[in-house]
C-alpha cells in the first residue's frame, strides 16, 4: 500500500452508502441545491447529458418504491428517490469506446453525494430496480439509459433493516490498496 496523504474531505471520508433512514421530510430548496450541486459537473463539450427524475410525496415516490430489487427493501423508508436518466447521444462519443453520457452522470452523481453528505443527508446510488417497468411508469422514453436511482434521506434508525445491513451501516470501509488500481508511468507486466 502507497503511503496516505491524510486530510481527506470529510464529506468523501464519512459518506457511506447507508441504508437506515428517518421519515424526516426533505424540503424542497434541500432537494434543488443537491441537483444544482449535481448539474455544476464538468461534462464532455460541457453537453450535461444528465436528467433527473424527482420521485416524492405527490411526485409519484410510489413507482420508486414499487420497482425496488427486493434486497432494497430498506429505500421504501425514504423520502425522496431521484432518477437519473441519459441517452448516449446526448454526449461525446469517442474512438476507442469512449462514450462519456454515462461517465458524466456518474460525475453529477457524485457532486449531489458529496452536497448530500454536507447537509447531513444520505444519498445511496442503487442499481437494483426495475428499470424497464420504471421507465415505462415515468414516462422516459424507450431509448433513455435509468441508469441509477439516488435513495436520498435523513440518517434514522436500524429498526427495519435485516441483520446484515444492520452490521454494514457500521462496518470498516473495503478497498483495494492502491497499489491494485494505480500503476505508475505504465500498466504493470502481467
Ligand atoms: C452504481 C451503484 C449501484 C449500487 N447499487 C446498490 C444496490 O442496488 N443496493 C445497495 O444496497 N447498494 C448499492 N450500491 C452501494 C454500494 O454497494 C456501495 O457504494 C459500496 O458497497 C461501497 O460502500 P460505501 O459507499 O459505503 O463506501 C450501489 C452503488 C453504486 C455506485
Amino acid at each position: 500500500m502507497l503511503p496516505s496523504m491524510g486530510n481527506i474531505l470529510s464529506e468523501i471520508q464519512e459518506r457511506r452508502a447507508r441504508r437506515a433512514f428517518s421519515s424526516q421530510e426533505v424540503a424542497n430548496d434541500v432537494v434543488t441545491r443537491l441537483l444544482e450541486a449535481a448539474t455544476l459537473s464538468a461534462s464532455c463539450f460541457n453537453n450535461q447529458p444528465w436528467r433527473f427524475v424527482v420521485l416524492m410525496e405527490g411526485f409519484g415516490i410510489e413507482h420508486g418504491y414499487a420497482r425496488l430489487a427486493q434486497g432494497n427493501y430498506w429505500a421504501q423508508a425514504a423520502p425522496v428517490i431521484i432518477g437519473v436518466a441519459t441517452r448516449p447521444e446526448y454526449d461525446c462519443d469517442l474512438d476507442e469506446g469512449r462514450q462519456y453520457a454515462l461517465f458524466d452522470c456518474g460525475m453529477a452523481v457524485q457532486n449531489l453525494q458529496i452536497q448530500a453528505q454536507h447537509e447531513g443527508l444520505i444519498a445511496h446510488p442503487i442499481a437494483g430496480f426495475k428499470a424497464a417497468e420504471l421507465k415505462a411508469d415515468l414516462g422516459i422514453p424507450a431509448d433513455h439509459i435509468l441508469i441509477t436511482l439516488v435513495v436520498i434521506g435523513y440518517p434514522g434508525t436500524d429498526n427495519e433493516l435485516n441483520e446484515k445491513h444492520q452490521e454494514n451501516e457500521s462496518s470498516e470501509r473495503v478497498r483495494k490498496n492502491l497499489d491494485e488500481v494505480v500503476f505508475y508511468g505504465s500498466w504493470p507486466v502481467a
